[in-house]
C-alpha cells in the first residue's frame, strides 16, 4: 500500500519510558506505522543538554530501544536508530543555527523552564536544543510528527526554522512538518499536578514491575478537597479517575464515577483497582519486553541497521542542503 507519506520523531534516553511518554506519543508511534513510512530516534545527543554523568547512557538508550520495540515499533518496516549514529544531523544543526536569532530561543517556554530546573548548567547545547530538534525534523523530510503537547513551542520552532532557511538560500528543499497529538497529549504526574516526568521523579515507567506499579499507583494525588473517607470526592479534578477511563472498563468507570462522588468507594481502594488494570493493561508489553531482554545482539542490530538506513537518508537531504547554501 503507498504510505501517505514520512513521521518523524525523537524520544529521549534520560531512563526507561513512562506513562506520559506511552499515552502521549509512543502510542501514536506504533499506530502510524500502518499508514506512514516511520522513523523513531532515540536522542542521545539532545539528552547531553541535561545530563552530566552519562555512565548510564548506554543502558538508558538500550532500554528505550527495548522500550520502544516491545511498545509495538516493527523494524522490518521502521527505522528505528540512534540520534549521534547519523552524524549528519550536527551538520544540520550547525547550518540551521545561522538563520536562528538568539533571543528567540531564550524566550521559548521550554528553555526557561530548564534553567528553572537546573540553574548551574545553562550550556549553549542546552539554548540550542530547539535547533538540533529542527534539524532530527528536517533532515528527514517529515511531514508528521507525533509528540505530546509540551513540545508544540518546539514543533513550531522547527516549522520557523525551515521556512527561514527555504527563505534565506531562495530553495524550498527542506520542509514544515504538522504536528500529531494523541487523545491525551498531557498526562499528569503522580503529584497530580506536574506534567508526568522523570525529572519530576512524578512519573510510572511502563516497564516497571506490577509491584513497583502499585507502589507508584498508591502514591498518586486525588481530589485534594477528599480528606477523609467519608468525604465525597470529585472525579473530575483527580488525574487516578483521569487513567481509569484509558485503562478501567467502561461500566466500572461508571461506577466509580457515582461511588467518589457519594464516598461509596475510599481512594484506597479506588487506586487499587487502577493499579490491577494498568497492570492487566501493561502485561503483553512487559511479557515482550522480557522476551527481548534476553537477545540483546538483535536489538544492538536493529540499531545499527536503522543507523545504515537512516543516514542514507540524511546524506541525500545534505547534498541538497550543501548545494542550497553553496558550500564548496
Ligand atoms: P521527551 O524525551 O521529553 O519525551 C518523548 C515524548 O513523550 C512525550 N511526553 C509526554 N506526553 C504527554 N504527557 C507527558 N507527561 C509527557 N512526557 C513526555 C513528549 O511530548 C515526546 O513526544 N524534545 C523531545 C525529543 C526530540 C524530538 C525530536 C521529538 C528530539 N528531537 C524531533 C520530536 C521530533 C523530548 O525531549 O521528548
Amino acid at each position: 500500500m503507498a504510505k501517505k507519506g514520512r513521521v518523524f520523531s525523537g524520544i529521549r534516553p534520560t531512563g526507561r519510558a513512562h506513562l506520559g511518554n506511552y499515552l502521549g506519543a509512543i502510542q501514536n508511534y506504533v499506530a502510524l506505522q500502518d499508514e506512514y513510512e516511520c522513523i523513531y530516534c532515540i536522542v542521545d545527543l539532545h539528552a547531553l543538554t541535561t545530563v552530566e554523568d552519562t555512565i548510564n547512557l548506554r543502558q538508558n538508550t538500550y532500554e528505550m530501544a527495548l522500550d520502544l520495540l516491545a511498545a509495538g515499533i516493527r523494524p522490518e518496516e521502521t527505522i528505528l536508530f540512534v540520534q549521534s549514529h547519523v552524524p549528519q544531523v550536527t551538520e544540520l544543526h550547525t547550518i540551521l543555527s545561522m538563520v536562528t536569532p538568539l533571543g528567540k530561543l531564550t524566550d521559548l517556554p521550554t528553555f526557561k523552564e530548564k534553567v528553572r530546573q537546573n540553574p548551574n548548567n545553562v550550556n549553549y547545547g542546552l539554548v540550542g536544543y530547539p535547533v538540533l530538534m529542527s534539524a532530527d525534523i528536517a533532515l528527514y523530510k517529515t511531514d508528521v510528527v507525533p509528540v505530546g503537547i509540551d513540545q508544540a513551542p518546539h514543533l513550531e520552532f522547527a516549522r520557523e526554522t525551515v521556512r527561514s532557511f527555504n527563505y534565506r538560500y531562495n530553495t524550498n528543499v527542506l520542509k514544515e512538518a504538522a504536528m500529531k497529538t494523541t487523545e491525551v497529549p498531557k498526562v499528569l504526574g503522580i503529584d497530580g499536578k506536574e506534567k508526568m516526568s522523570k525529572s519530576l521523579d512524578n512519573h510510572i515507567e511502563i516497564a516497571a514491575t506490577p509491584e513497583e506499579t502499585l507502589q507508584r499507583v498508591m502514591m498518586m494525588v486525588t481530589d485534594p478537597q477528599r480528606i477523609r473517607r467519608q468525604d465525597p470526592g470529585n472525579p473530575d479534578v483527580c488525574n487516578v479517575f483521569s487513567l481509569h477511563k484509558i485503562f478501567t472498563p467502561k461500566e466500572d468507570v461508571e461506577m466509580i464515577n457515582v461511588e467518589c462522588r457519594r464516598a461509596g468507594i475510599g481512594c484506597v481502594d479506588c487506586k487499587k483497582r487502577f493499579a490491577a488494570n494498568l497492570n492487566k493493561a501493561l502485561e503483553p508489553f512487559r511479557t515482550r519486553r522480557a522476551e527481548l531482554a534476553s537477545q540483546p545482539d538483535r536489538v544492538m542490530a536493529i540499531l545499527e541497521d536503522g543507523a545504515r538506513r537512516a543516514r542514507a537518508i540524511a546524506e541525500e537531504t545534505m547534498k541538497e542542503v550543501r548545494a542550497a547554501v553553496q558550500l564548496p
